[in-house]
Formats: C-alpha cells, structure tokens, sequence
C-alpha cells in the first residue's frame, strides 16, 4: 500500500475522485494527508469527511517559492509520503522539490499534452477549434506541465460548446484518469526508464488511453 499526498489549490473533485476510488477493494493507494495553500479550498472539506488529516500551507506566508516548497516538502515527508498527487494545484513548483519527488509526483492537466499548457487548457482548446480535447496525468519534470505520460482521455468539443461546458466534459474525464494512472504507479503496474515509462503487461498500457462520450455521426 503505497502512502499519498494530494496537494489542492480549490474545489478538489479530482480530490473527491481519488478518496473514492482509495474506498474501493484492493485499491493500491492510501490517502495520506491533503494540503492546502488556500484556507478557502473546498476541497479541505472533502478530505476532512474522508477521516484525511488536512493541512494549510499558505503560500503567500513565505518569503520565497523555495521557501514554501521546502514546508511542502516537510508536510508530505512528515506523514511519510510515497506519493504525492497534484489535484488542480494552482502553484508552480520549484526544480528542488520536484527532483526531490521524482518519478513520485504526479499531476493531471485538462488537455492533451503537450497541446494547450498553462492555465486554461479548456479555453485553449477551444480558441484553437479542435475538434478532441481531454486530459492527461503525467510524472512531473521542471518544466510546467511536462513529464511521462501515464493516462490520457479524450472528448469531443461539441457543437455549442462554450468554456464551461468543455471544462466540464474534461473534468469528468479527469475522474476517470486520475484514479487509473495512480493505481497503476502505485501497484507497479507502470515503472519509469528515464523519460520512458515500462508497463509490465500491455493490456494495462492499452487501458491508459480512454476515449471518452464520442458521439454517434448524424444519419442524413
Ligand atoms: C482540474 O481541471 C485540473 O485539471 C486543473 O484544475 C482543475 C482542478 O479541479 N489543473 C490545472 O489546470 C493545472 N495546471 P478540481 O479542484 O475540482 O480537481
């Protein structure tokens, strides 16, 4: 049983997403300690009614990002962290703490990386006009939103989408994603070689592309 942090910036449906999925039989992963930087994340609630011990850590008490990173670091060390998953963390972080958690820290970002990085990957989809967009967890490496891919699913854009209904689309996908790249890092389905990731059967690595809610074609 591999031991999780989960660090949050808001909401915490992704969060919501893996405590559910941690409830289930034989799952590999146990929840260990949610933090925070925000007081107001919604998602401190979600943790607390799951028994998760919470934490704050409000980044705009510390000096320096190094500063911050380092008490992140102490918190996930402190509950003796295997793992550690950003779930709509909204904070850069620095190349020390992600060297010191690599190959251990995953993140989920709404699109189909390496397309649409950044802050509003739903938006940017749909400023472009595809016509597929999605999300994908991914190990972590220094560079915002890159790093091995473990999962990623696919959605339409529809007809008459706006952001939100896009987003919302992504999301539900997100909850699929999540829960299934961190089961598979955890029970060692999955290993890394470098920047390449090593699935030991590939029925498991087939399962990691999920084609989501595509809609029949129109007859006529
Ligand atoms: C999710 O859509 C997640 O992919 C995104 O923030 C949202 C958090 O929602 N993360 C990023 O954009 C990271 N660059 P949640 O709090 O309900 O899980």
């Amino acid at each position: 049983m591999r031991r999780v942090g989960v660090l949050i910036s808001g909401r915490g449906s992704n969060l919501q997403a893996l405590i559910d999925a941690a409830a289930t039989p034989d799952y590999p992963a146990q929840l260990v300690v949610v933090i925070a930087n925000r007081a107001d994340a919604g998602g401190l609630e979600r943790a607390s009614k799951a028994g998760i011990p919470t934490v704050v850590v409000p980044h705009r008490a510390f000096p320096t990002r190094e500063a911050f990173d380092a008490a992140l670091d102490a918190e996930l060390r402190r509950h003796s962290c295997d793992l550690v998953c950003l779930a709509g963390f909204m904070r850069l972080l620095t190349p020390g703490f992600v060297e010191g958690w690599h190959n251990r820290l995953i993140n989920i970002h709404p699109s189909l990386l390496p397309a649409f990085k950044g802050t509003d990957g739903p938006g940017d989809a749909l400023a472009a006009g595809v016509r597929i967009a999605g999300c994908t967890v991914h190990l972590v490496r220094a560079e915002m939103d890159s790093g091995p891919i473990l999962v990623q699913a696919a959605v339409p854009v529809l007809p008459g989408d706006d952001r939100t209904r896009l987003a919302q689309r992504i999301l539900a996908a997100e909850h699929q994603a999540y829960p299934l790249a961190l089961r598979l890092l955890a029970s060692g389905a999955v290993r890394v070689e470098g920047d390449q990731l090593v699935f030991a059967n590939p029925d498991d690595q087939a399962r990691t592309a999920l084609l989501l809610q595509l809609p029949l074609p129109s007859q006529g």
